[in-house]
């Protein structure tokens, strides 16, 4: 048999990493799993139960009690908290604008990072988040960082809030994804950070077809 291969994707928000990533997975049949989704889905239920944010126990003891599932289906994946279907819910500017606050606390990343590892173990998985090439799973077969300029970033992230009928300002937009990659490449515990072996794919000027096109032949280099 083929030896298993995981393949992990990085990078700051809005620079393509799930859009790619999910492309890949489909291509190569892997599985794919979204851990942004998972920090994600534990800041909406914290918001919606009144936790706070700030109180690393409290925030434990919910996640605990809780299971958040990232379902495959024809219609791609669903986010599931408990037997709550998520998946939109978790887009809000409500949760973007707190979610790297709750990613920040030591113990729920631990708790975070072993479920990842569960969810990658014995398949061929892509993962994408902040850091799964330094720190989730760090013999992962391929690398990338994925980059793209802020302007850029929050151009795409806008049109696709529109889109999904959450409409928000452009220039708030831009301020909370460049507050965010502070937040996250800042923090102490596994902070958003290019993997010295990563391979760094700049996509401001590319469009999605190229980027899945590099990875997947960076990949079948990589098998062989
Ligand atoms: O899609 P976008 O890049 O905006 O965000 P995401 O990938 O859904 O991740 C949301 C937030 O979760 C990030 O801003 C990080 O604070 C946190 N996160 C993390 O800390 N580690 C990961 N592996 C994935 C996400
Ligand atoms: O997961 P991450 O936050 O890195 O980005 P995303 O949620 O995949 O969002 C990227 C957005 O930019 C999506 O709406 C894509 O359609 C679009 N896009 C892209 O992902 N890659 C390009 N090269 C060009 C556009």
């Amino acid at each position: 048999m083929m030896k298993l291969m995981n393949i992990a994707i990085d990078g700051p928000a809005g620079a393509g990493k799930s859009t790619v990533a999910k492309l890949v997975a489909e291509q190569l049949q892997f599985l794919y799993i979204d851990t942004g989704a998972m920090y994600r889905a534990l800041t909406y239920a914290a918001l919606t139960q009144n936790v706070n944010l700030e109180n690393e126990d409290e925030l434990d003891s919910l996640l605990e009690g809780i299971q958040i599932d990232l379902r495959h289906t024809e219609s791609g994946v669903l986010v599931y908290v408990d037997e709550n279907d998520v998946t939109e819910l978790i887009r809000t500017d409500e949760v973007n604008k707190h979610v790297s606050l709750v990613a920040s606390h030591p113990s729920v990343r631990i708790e975070m990072v072993e479920r990842q590892r569960i969810l990658a173990t014995g398949s061929n998985a892509v993962l994408d988040g902040r850091d799964i090439g330094t720190y989730v799973l760090p013999q992962a077969d391929l690398k990338v960082f994925l980059t793209a300029s802020v302007e850029e970033r929050a151009r795409r992230r806008h049109e696709e809030q529109v889109k999904r009928g959450f409409p928000s300002e452009f220039e708030e937009l831009k301020k909370d994804i460049a507050r965010r990659d502070e937040l996250d490449s800042t923090r102490e515990f596994a902070p958003l950070k290019k993997a010295d072996d990563a391979i760094e794919i700049d996509s401001t000027s590319l469009t999605i077809a190229e980027v899945v096109k590099s990875i997947i032949d960076l990949a079948k280099e990589r098998a062989s």
